[in-house]
């Protein structure tokens, strides 16, 4: 087996608890800080804070062996070769992000550092945030030579954040001395090498022995900009392929079979060109104002973002739009909502699309009852329950005598509807489905009114949408 390597993983949010998770799962011993008792407590105690595949087995498996939780960073650094700071960066005011978390850490870890140690940055940070933590340490008493600070971004989505740890497509280290590079490749070398993917019980994905994921060095810098730029990147061809729909509808053509013309191109690739009602997340949203910010601040002008965000914002409204174009009027009727998190596989309901339109249905009188698999807890923190927001343990209990059902995210068990059923249960059959998850003609041959984003027939004709009507919505948004 690869040496293991002793490593302190502070801040037990989504990253961090799926980074400590995944170590141990490769055979290295894990301390997990976590400045709150109770999640610390919780996580002693088999709970887990988050909904994401595979956690729950990997952290049963290896729990009091070889990860353990504490509230101790002193510990934590002292008993550690490698720390690696997963601790929020949440979008300040201005945009840019708030690095008080990794300020704080930093100071900590350099009150305690007793041997040489590797710094690693995972939260998303912009560029120079390694310098700064240098700086921080160094201000703090610590000779040169007992530390190196290094990048080490993550790429992991929600919902398969485990696989997509274990089977990264690209592990990126951004380090200045070869000292701290061979400690990170030591900690990367059971999947670098494919040892992990020949052990019987490793978690399965696409990668395997004969194909492990390759690893880039690259330069600090290079690496903190590759998550800023992969994020905004990908948000960016969300936006096109947006965009892309509304001239489809416009046209009659269907965004599908474009979407599969231009990915069949392998310059451009199949993903992120599903059409939609707009990203979410914690990252997309967050990561693209932070990248503008930093552009700004190093005296680039990045437009491009803006427009990106501007996309994103005006999507949801023409779905909005759309659903009032085929109900008319909104005040006292009942709609069906399936979907509240960002995106389907999570409960995650930050900057979650889903809501947005609730809340909006909700502020124009409507009556919403809603589902879905994991995220009313989190959801009714946003929109406690009431006469008016209805949450329901089922899909047909959403669509029981609503006036229309709203499609809001892509759950898989969404796909798996009884439609004779659904028809049965609506009072009017109309779906509207803002993740294009069902074939338009099928739909409309099981008698439904199927109205979805960029496909023909996506919204009522004779009803355009008004050219003056986005900019007053997002004028009103904003207040
Ligand atoms: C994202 C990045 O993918 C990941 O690499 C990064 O580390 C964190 O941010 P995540 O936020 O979990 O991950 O979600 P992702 O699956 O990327 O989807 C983001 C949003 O875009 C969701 O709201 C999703 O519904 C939307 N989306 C995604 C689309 O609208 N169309 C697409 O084609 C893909």
């Amino acid at each position: 087996m690869a040496k293991q390597v002793s490593i302190a993983v502070v801040g037990s949010g989504y990253v961090g608890l799926v980074a400590a998770a995944c170590f141990a799962e490769m055979g290295h011993r894990v301390i997990c800080v976590d400045n709150d008792d109770a999640k610390v407590t919780m996580l002693r105690e088999g709970g887990i804070p988050i909904h994401e595949e595979y956690l729950p087995q990997l952290l049963g498996k290896q729990r009091q062996n070889m990860v353990e939780f504490t509230t101790d960073l002193r510990a934590a650094t002292q008993a550690a070769e490698a720390i690696f700071i997963a601790v929020g960066t949440p979008q300040s005011r201005a945009g840019s992000a708030d690095l008080s978390f990794v300020d704080a850490v930093a100071s900590e870890i350099a009150r305690s550092i007793d041997s040489y140690k590797v710094i690693v940055e995972k939260s998303t940070v912009p560029v120079y945030t390694n310098e700064w933590i240098r700086r921080v340490i160094e201000r703090n008493g610590v000779p040169k030579d007992m530390f190196d600070v290094t990048s080490n971004p993550e790429f992991l989505r929600e919902g398969t954040a485990v696989v997509d740890f274990l089977h990264a497509d690209r592990i990126v280290i951004g380090t200045a001395t070869e000292r701290a590079a061979e400690v990170l490749r030591r900690i990367y070398e059971p999947l670098t090498s494919g040892e992990y993917y020949r052990s019987g019980s490793a978690v399965p994905g696409p990668r395997g022995e004969d194909d492990p994921p390759p690893i880039l060095q690259t330069s600090t810098k290079a690496a903190e900009i590759i998550k800023h730029a992969s994020n905004a990147f990908l948000a960016t061809k969300i936006s096109f392929i947006n965009i892309v729909a509304n001239i489809c509808e416009a046209a009659g053509a269907d965004v599908e079979e474009v979407a599969r013309g231009m990915g069949m191109d392998t310059r451009i690739g199949p993903k992120f060109l599903r059409a939609g009602i707009g990203y979410g997340g914690s990252c997309f949203p967050k990561d693209v104002a932070a990248f503008r910010h930093v552009a700004e601040q190093v005296g680039v002008e990045f437009g491009l973002l803006q427009e990106v965000e501007k996309i994103n914002e005006e999507q949801k409204l023409r779905f909005f739009q759309k659903v009032r174009s085929a109900l008319w009027t909104f005040r006292g009727k009942k709609i069906g909502v399936l979907g509240l998190a960002f995106k389907g596989g999570t409960d995650d309901i930050r900057e979650s699309p889903a809501l947005d339109i609730v809340q909006r249905l909700l502020h124009e009188g409507c009556i919403v009852s809603a589902y879905d698999p994991a995220a009313e807890q989190r959801a009714k923190d946003v929109i406690p329950s009431s006469k008016q927001m209805i949450y329901v343990a089922d899909p047909y209990a959403a669509a029981q005598d609503a006036d229309a059902l709203l499609i809001l995210n892509d759950w898989r068990e969404f796909a798996e509807l009884d439609f004779k059923r659904l028809h049965h249960t609506l009072r009017y059959p109309i779906i509207i489905d803002g993740r294009n998850m069902f074939d338009p003609t099928t739909m409309s041959s099981l008698g439904f009114t199927y109205l979805s984003v960029g496909r023909p027939g996506s919204s009522q004709p004779q009803d355009p949408i008004p050219t003056y009507y986005l900019p007053r919505q997002r004028e009103a948004a904003k207040r």
